[in-house]
């Protein structure tokens, strides 16, 4: 498994959104922008830099106009180049990566990240997949998805980006413990969803990025409901945990949780800054 290549990226789309009503009332919050991006098009971007082919994206309702954002705009093209706006036509062109190819997959019920990747199963099938959480974006080089897949190239295990967060925050996350194998990478020995702060195994937390192989999709058929009634991914990763065949990778880079408002400010000023248009 360790030769075999990460050629697929799910993206779970499914959710309402709901901490940014009313802005996402008609919108999906994947679709909300960072300075003239939406955060789904940072995701796509960071999958297909570390050479994903295939973006498969599961959906709900209401999820429309992401198809229509990855979809060509002939209308739109039309009218901008003969208007001769060739740069803005340029920028149009690029929200679709050349190479790749865009699969949807309807979650028909809201039944929690893991139920929304095993929703993928029959479009990723026996392979190594990424699976990408546009909420959290994160500024890296080379980009996250990257250095994941440099970690399952060389061990072979399922590999889970983490990164330390306060003690008061853990209840947001899955948090796992694990033994170190070197500066970044550390075999996980537990992992628990959203645990209290008392009950953490520490305050290593997972974030929105996963590579893993597709033996996941067994135990998520297997994963009762867990947490907030929703069949979880961190579940699942427990079963193969217990074989020892899960990987936490300390990524560099800097995160930015924009599934939260303050996150997604932060993300706008950095990025804002970053570009020049502001100092
Ligand atoms: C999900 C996962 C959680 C992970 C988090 C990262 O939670 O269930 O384990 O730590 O993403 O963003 P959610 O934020 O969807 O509730």
């Amino acid at each position: 498994m360790s030769g075999a290549r990460v050629r697929k990226a799910v993206f779970p789309v499914a959710g309402l959104g709901t901490r940014f009503l009313p802005a996402t009332k008609a919108m999906p919050k994947e679709m909300l922008p960072v300075v003239d991006k939406p955060l789904i098009q940072y995701a796509v971007e960071e999958a297909a830099a570390a050479g994903i082919e295939q973006m498969i994206f599961v959906t709900g309702r209401g999820k429309r106009a992401i198809e229509d954002h990855f979809d060509r705009a002939p209308e739109l093209e039309q009218t901008l180049d003969a208007q001769r706006k060739h740069e803005l036509l340029q920028l149009l062109l690029s929200a679709t990566p050349a190479g790749v190819s865009f699969v949807y997959v309807r979650q028909p019920e809201p039944l929690g990240l893991g139920h929304a990747v095993l929703c993928a199963e029959q479009v990723v099938g026996d392979e190594p997949f990424a699976v990408i959480l546009a909420d959290d974006l994160i500024d890296a080089t080379p980009g996250v998805t990257a250095q994941l897949i440099e970690s399952f190239r060389r061990t072979g295990a399922s590999v889970l980006a983490v990164e330390e967060v306060p003690p008061q925050d853990v209840s947001k996350y899955g948090i796992v413990a694990a033994e170190p194998l070197n500066r970044y990478e550390a075999r996980v020995t537990r992992i628990v969803e959203k645990p209290r702060p008392e009950e953490a195994p520490s305050t290593l937390a997972v974030v929105g990025r996963y590579v893993l192989r597709p033996e996941i999709f067994i135990e998520l058929a297997h994963t009762p409901r867990g947490r907030g009634g929703e069949i979880q991914l961190t579940d699942a990763s427990a079963r193969r945990v217990a074989r020892g065949e899960v990987i936490a990778r300390r990524f560099e880079g800097t995160r930015y949780d924009c599934g939260s408002k303050e996150g997604f400010l932060r993300a706008n000023i950095a990025f804002g800054r970053k570009g020049g248009l502001i100092g």
